[in-house]
Formats: C-alpha cells, sequence, structure tokens
C-alpha cells in the first residue's frame, strides 16, 4: 500500500490538554511521538504499526512537569500550547 507510511506520518491526537507528571530526577521517560499510546504522555508500544518512535527525555530535577498529548507541540515532549489550535 503505497499510501500507507504518508497517512501515518501524521500523529493521532493522543489527548486534548496536556498531562501534568511528576517526574524524578535522573530518571528516563520515553514520550508517546505517535499520539495512540493508551497510556498518555508516555509510550506504550503501540507506535509499532506506524513509522514513529518514541522521544527519549531523561530529568534533570524532581518536580512537575507539562506534558504534551496532542502531538503537535514545537517544543517536545512538552506542552507549548498547540492543542488550543486544534
Ligand atoms: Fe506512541 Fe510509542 S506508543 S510513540
Amino acid at each position: 500500500h503505497r499510501n500507507e507510511v504518508e497517512s501515518l506520518s501524521e500523529p493521532e491526537i493522543g489527548g486534548r490538554e496536556p498531562e501534568d507528571v511528576e517526574v524524578a530526577a535522573g530518571e528516563t521517560y520515553w514520550w508517546c511521538r505517535c499520539g495512540r499510546s493508551q497510556t498518555q504522555p508516555f509510550c506504550d508500544g503501540s507506535h509499532k504499526v506506524t513509522d514513529f518512535t518514541p522521544l527519549e527525555w531523561t530529568a534533570k530535577r524532581a518536580g512537575p512537569r507539562n506534558f504534551c498529548t496532542c502531538k503537535r507541540t514545537k517544543t517536545p515532549p512538552f506542552c507549548d500550547n498547540s492543542h488550543l489550535k486544534l
């Protein structure tokens, strides 16, 4: 199917609002890029049927972070309010 990869190159909308997550210092997180994960904002392996791979991000400091779930952010893995334009 010629158009399969093309049609999958646009991520799904994983959520309509960002997700506040308390991260741990030194911990690595895998942010879902494809939008298909059921455990937003993080990867659950659902990207396997797409051409997406998760984004690896390691927390330097502990504390709350505002992760993008709509997958339209220009500052991944964090929210840049792109969901307001969906
Ligand atoms: Fe979306 Fe892995 S499930 S990137």
